[in-house]
């Protein structure tokens, strides 16, 4: 397993990290693992199934046993959750919002570690989150922490949103995201953080052009 390359694109929300992940993932012909749609899943099954998104115990179970289906159609990534298409309902910040209160439980992050390390299969992996260099994949040759500021990063959410159909207001969103955010940066457990030895990039003043550049330059010997 050790010997299959990987690629860590961790970050804050809205810093362009899913879309870079992606578009390198095609890039480099690896697979794709988005971390933050596993417990972004995860929230969306303790609501569906009345689990308080604070009892730890009972959420760890969730997590170990969440019956969750990723595949890619179009270009872009689908989920289900227990065989019903949950794609657009968890990208609402509102489910961010949740993931990243189940996402704070640490016996809800090591039920799904072993999970994340599944997706490490030939001929590489490209993954995004928050602790994807630090904890899940430290070993990985290729580590990148992407950031914008807050009000970039608000602003990008927003147009995403939209795209997706998916109804919100820019200011709310900048609290939401900074809510998560401080909520992300702050946990005892696996915080938002860069690896020692990633390469930090600050998008706030970089197209997604430069960004997939710096980033494809970083992992120029695994093409
Ligand atoms: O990346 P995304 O915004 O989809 O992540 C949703 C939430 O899931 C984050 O705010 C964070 O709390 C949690 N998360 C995490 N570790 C990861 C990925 C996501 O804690 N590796």
């Amino acid at each position: 397993m050790a010997d299959i390359q990987v690629l860590t694109i961790d970050g804050p929300s809205g810093s362009g990290k899913g879309t870079v992940a992606q578009l390198i993932a095609k890039d480099l012909g690896w697979h794709y693992l988005d971390s933050g749609a596993i417990y972004r899943v995860l929230a969306q099954a303790a609501i569906k199934h009345s689990v308080d998104l604070a009892d730890e115990q009972k959420l760890a179970v969730i997590a170990q046993d969440l019956d969750i289906v990723f595949s890619l159609a179009d270009n872009s990534l689908k989920v289900m959750l227990e065989g019903e298409d949950v794609t657009t309902l968890i990208r609402s910040e509102k489910a961010g919002n949740a993931a990243s209160k189940v996402a704070v439980l640490p016996a809800v992050r090591s039920a799904l570690l072993e999970r994340q390390h599944a997706f490490r299969q030939l001929p590489g992996l490209v993954t995004d989150g928050r602790d994807m260099g630090t904890v899940v994949f430290p070993d990985a040759a290729y580590k990148v922490f992407l950031t914008a500021s807050a009000e970039v990063r608000a602003d990008r959410r927003y147009k995403q949103l939209k795209e997706k159909g998916i109804e919100s207001n820019l200011s709310d969103l900048v609290i939401e995201i900074s809510e998560r955010d401080i909520r992300d940066s702050e946990r005892t457990v696996a915080p938002l953080k860069p690896a020692d030895d990633a390469l930090i990039l600050d998008s706030t003043a970089m197209g997604i052009d430069t960004v997939f550049e710096r980033v494809r330059a970083l992992c120029a010997d695994a093409y």
